[in-house]
């Protein structure tokens, strides 16, 4: 015992001085994204026939996937292992406090992870759900602790305005921007919807500065896009009050050639994680721009990069069962129990490694 303090006070006073000659508490925890998938029959982290929570388009085994052994990878990072997810003290250091998840559908995939964590972990939980239309927030409260975990639904943060030409999307412009004013925990996460065009392109036509555009490169109005939100942060974040991450670009599996088989069907049938920690394919070009602009940001934002450790679950996604049934071919989203869930396992570590000092 008295041999354990001894080390475990070393090491603090490794890691302390490490931090002092860095001048960063950054770098007290190693780095969580670099490791690799090890199978653990702990896993899942819930049963999603028993959430509440999870949506349709997310419970694989519901909508009848035959295979099983996805559900049961942890994330092992190389030089250091996670604290497990503790749902019930989440929800005490959430005690009156708010955790928003703001973006795409991915958001979404990411939040209704962390509802069937806390669920799985603390299930006679008692909450109320409210759905605000008008501004594209859903937001559960866990009564006992006033605790609220929201999701505010948002493609691109930045506007776009119903002018006469037509839907004018504002790269330097986030009126939404209001809706997250004091909220202790933020979560923030687009691209998905960047290249999109066609008939559900939800704009006409892009505004940078003065200049009206019919289009322009997408990667380039991302890169404008995130640049606004970051001085959305700087002038609005107040650090002692908001801990501010960024998600990460959730990378898609469409195309086998990137893991080594040209010959795969996008992701339909694939069983396993890429073995090896090092994908062959490369990482989405917006990842890049992203941590550009990321870099350029004064206030703390912290990235949840959980981009690589993602490309390797191309046996993740829902592919054929997902929504669209067995005509589906989803290799975008997570089913849920899934990859998700480790984003929420590395989130909850990174929330809280200032208190673990
Ligand atoms: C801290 O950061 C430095 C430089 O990036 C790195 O060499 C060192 O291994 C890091 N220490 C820890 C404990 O992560
Ligand atoms: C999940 O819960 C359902 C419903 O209670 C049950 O039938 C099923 O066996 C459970 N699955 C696992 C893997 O425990
Ligand atoms: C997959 O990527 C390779 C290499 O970039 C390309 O040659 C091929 O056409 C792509 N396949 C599909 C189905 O898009
Ligand atoms: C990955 O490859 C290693 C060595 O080639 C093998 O021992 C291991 O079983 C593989 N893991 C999985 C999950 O397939
Ligand atoms: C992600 O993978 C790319 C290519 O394999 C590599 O260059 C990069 O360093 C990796 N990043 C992290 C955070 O692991």
């Amino acid at each position: 015992m008295g041999f354990k303090l001894h080390q475990h006070f070393g090491v603090l006073l490794l890691l302390v001085i490490n931090a002092f000659i860095n001048g960063e508490s950054k770098n007290l925890s190693c780095d969580m994204f670099q490791g690799n998938w090890v199978i653990d029959q702990s896993y899942p982290l819930y049963n999603a026939s028993v959430c509440p929570f999870v949506g349709k388009e997310f419970d694989c085994v519901k909508n009848k996937r035959p295979d099983h052994q996805y559900l049961q990878y942890r994330w092992q990072p190389n030089a250091c292992s996670l604290s497990r997810f503790d749902g019930r003290n989440l929800l005490e250091k959430l005690r009156g406090k708010t955790i928003m998840f703001v973006g795409d559908s991915l958001s979404k995939n990411h939040w209704l992870s962390l509802l069937c964590m806390i669920h799985s972990s603390v299930p006679s939980a008692h909450y109320v759900v409210k759905i605000n239309g008008a501004t594209g927030m859903t937001t559960y409260t866990f009564m006992d602790y006033e605790a609220k975990v929201i999701y505010h639904h948002s493609l691109y943060f930045v506007d776009i305005v119903k002018e006469k030409i037509g839907r004018v999307m504002k790269l330097d412009s986030i009126t939404s921007g209001k809706h997250w004013l004091d909220v202790d925990y933020l979560v923030f996460n687009t691209w998905h919807w960047w290249s999109r065009r066609g008939p559900t392109q939800p704009f006409d036509f892009i505004q940078d500065g003065d200049k009206v555009y019919k289009d322009m490169d997408r990667v380039v109005a991302f890169g404008k896009a995130i640049d606004t939100w970051g001085r959305w942060v700087d002038d609005n974040i107040d650090p002692l009050k908001s801990k501010v991450f960024f998600q990460g670009i959730s990378p898609t599996h469409y195309n086998g050639t990137s893991w080594g088989e040209p010959n795969a069907q996008a992701c339909i049938g694939q069983k396993a994680p890429f073995n090896g920690s090092t994908y062959p394919g490369t990482s989405p070009m917006a990842l890049a721009v992203l941590k550009k602009e990321l870099k350029s940001i004064k206030k703390p934002v912290t990235l949840l990069d959980i981009t690589n450790l993602s490309l390797l679950r191309k046996d993740g996604h829902p592919s054929r069962y997902g929504l669209g049934k067995l005509s589906g071919r989803d290799c975008s989203h997570w089913c849920l129990a899934g990859v998700p869930d480790t984003w929420n396992v590395l989130l909850y570590n990174l929330m809280f490694s200032k208190n673990q000092l």
